[in-house]
């Protein structure tokens, strides 16, 4: 029995006209390949077919018989075969082991190189680029029955580029506004197998899969996602991650492309800080005063303060600083607090109210005073007294006239 096997390697093209265009250029191959080899056996009853035909197919491997008499059917080994576009690949084909046997024979073709030995055919290749290839190997048994396997190769290529931008927005955005995040993928294949995830810092926000139907050449792909900014979100970075994930039989560490960072810049506010100022405030003459007009925004605010008096303040940014308070300084005090988001106003109101100490200083002035006032008084009635004294020799003579002062400077 002469066994022999075929290879042929079919276009898209020439398959979607007609199925049988397949079988009719198979046959005209297997016949042009056995009468090159110039078997002189016609008399076949067994025959190997390997083909690498460009089709579409929507199962790795599947088997098939035209006929329920197949009682094996070729194994591919490995029987997955996920090869990086360009790179090298290898496989072989046990057509059978039970129901056929032959001698040995070669093929070469333009894709890989075909080795047989016995029933097994062991394919190679150098470079792997052909996107929608499908390995067939068969044998028509002794009933005539096509006894098939077919495997489809995934051919691989990792992202060519990942990037990541906002949709129809540019520049800063505002806070609490919704944004539109936009990862765009670039010649990946087989893009059905790509998977994205967004990330700000180090926090992922998304794992989006692509929702592609089966399609083997390099796709460019888009994922969005909608975020609502937030001002915590200002110098957050965003990025994307593609992946392609094509399961145990794939790569042992799947590609993986990020994407360059996108800074993000929300501007907000102003926004006061903290509790809010009593509007109206209180102090004593002299001492020093800090209004604290203090409001967070991106960008930074600017401050401009509407004073009543422009004597001895210092304004540093939201903190207004009066030292020595006097009379002078009552009144509104305006902050004007503004950045490219917007404009606030914070009003003060200042009641200047007399030092304490001034008052008693003055307590103790008017005391002083009134001791010293007392004092004179009392001397100039001793001195009256001490006349009287030096007169006591008149004493009998004018005692009404001198008894009264004495008494009164005794009872001081
Ligand atoms: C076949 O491929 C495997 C894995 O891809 C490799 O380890 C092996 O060396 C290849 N064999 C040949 C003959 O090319
Ligand atoms: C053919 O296969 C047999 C058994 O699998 C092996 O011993 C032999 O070395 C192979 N021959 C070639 C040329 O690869
Ligand atoms: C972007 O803006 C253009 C024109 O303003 C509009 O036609 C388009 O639909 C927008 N795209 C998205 C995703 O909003
Ligand atoms: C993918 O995008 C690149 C650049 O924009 C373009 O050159 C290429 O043709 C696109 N590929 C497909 C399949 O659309
Ligand atoms: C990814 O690729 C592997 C191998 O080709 C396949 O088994 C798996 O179903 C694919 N996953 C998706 C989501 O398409
Ligand atoms: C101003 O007020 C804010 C909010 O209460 C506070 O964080 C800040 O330290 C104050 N500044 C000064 C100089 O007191």
């Amino acid at each position: 029995m002469l066994l022999s096997f075929l290879l042929s390697v079919h276009s898209r093209r020439q398959l979607a006209n007609k199925l049988w265009a397949r079988r009719f250029f198979i046959n005209k191959l297997f016949f042009f390949s056995f009468s090159q080899r110039n078997y002189p056996d016609t008399m076949l009853s067994c025959y190997l077919f390997l083909i690498i035909s460009l089709m579409i197919s929507f199962r790795d491997v599947r088997v098939s018989g035209s006929g329920s008499s197949c009682t094996e059917y070729p194994v591919f080994t490995p029987p997955a075969l996920i090869v990086k576009y360009g790179d090298p690949a290898n496989f072989t084909c046990d057509v059978c082991q039970k129901d056929c046997s032959g001698d040995s024979s070669n093929l070469e073709h333009a894709v890989g190189k075909f080795t047989r030995n016995g029933t097994t055919i062991l394919w190679t290749v150098d470079r792997l680029t052909e996107w929608d290839i499908s390995l067939q190997c068969y044998y028509n048994n002794d009933a005539g029955d096509q006894c098939t396997t077919i495997l489809n190769p995934t051919l691989y290529q990792p992202p060519e580029s990942v990037s990541i931008s906002f949709v129809n927005h540019t520049g800063p955005m505002f806070e609490n506004q919704q944004y539109t995040l936009q990862c765009s993928v670039q010649n990946v294949a087989p893009v059905q197998n790509l998977t994205v995830t967004f990330h700000r810092g180090n926090t992922a926000l998304r794992h989006l899969q692509s929702n592609h139907s089966e399609e083997k050449k390099p796709m460019n792909e888009t994922f969005t996602l909608n975020i609502t900014s937030s001002r915590e979100d200002n110098g957050a970075q965003y990025w994307c991650e593609a992946k392609l994930e094509l399961g145990p039989a794939g790569p042992q560490r799947p590609p993986v492309v990020t994407s360059e960072k996108l800074p993000a810049i929300v501007h907000y506010g102003p926004e006061l800080i903290g509790p809010p100022n009593p509007d109206d405030i209180t102090v004593t003459e002299g001492d020093t005063l800090h209004l604290n007009c203090s409001f967070v925004g991106n960008p930074s605010p600017s401050y401009t303060w509407t004073v009543p008096v422009n004597s001895s303040l210092s304004d540093n940014g939201g903190i207004l600083t009066i030292k020595s308070i006097g009379f002078e300084h009552e009144g509104q005090y305006i902050c004007t607090v503004s950045n490219t988001v917007g404009t606030v106003t914070k009003e003060f109101n200042i009641d200047v109210q007399a030092s304490p100490l001034i008052w008693i200083i003055a307590g103790v002035s008017a005391a002083v005073l009134f001791v010293i006032i007392l004092c004179v008084l009392c001397c100039r009635f001793y001195k009256q007294n001490r006349k009287g004294s030096y007169n006591l020799k008149d004493v009998l003579r004018f005692p009404k006239h001198t008894a009264l002062p004495l008494q009164n400077c005794e009872n001081v």
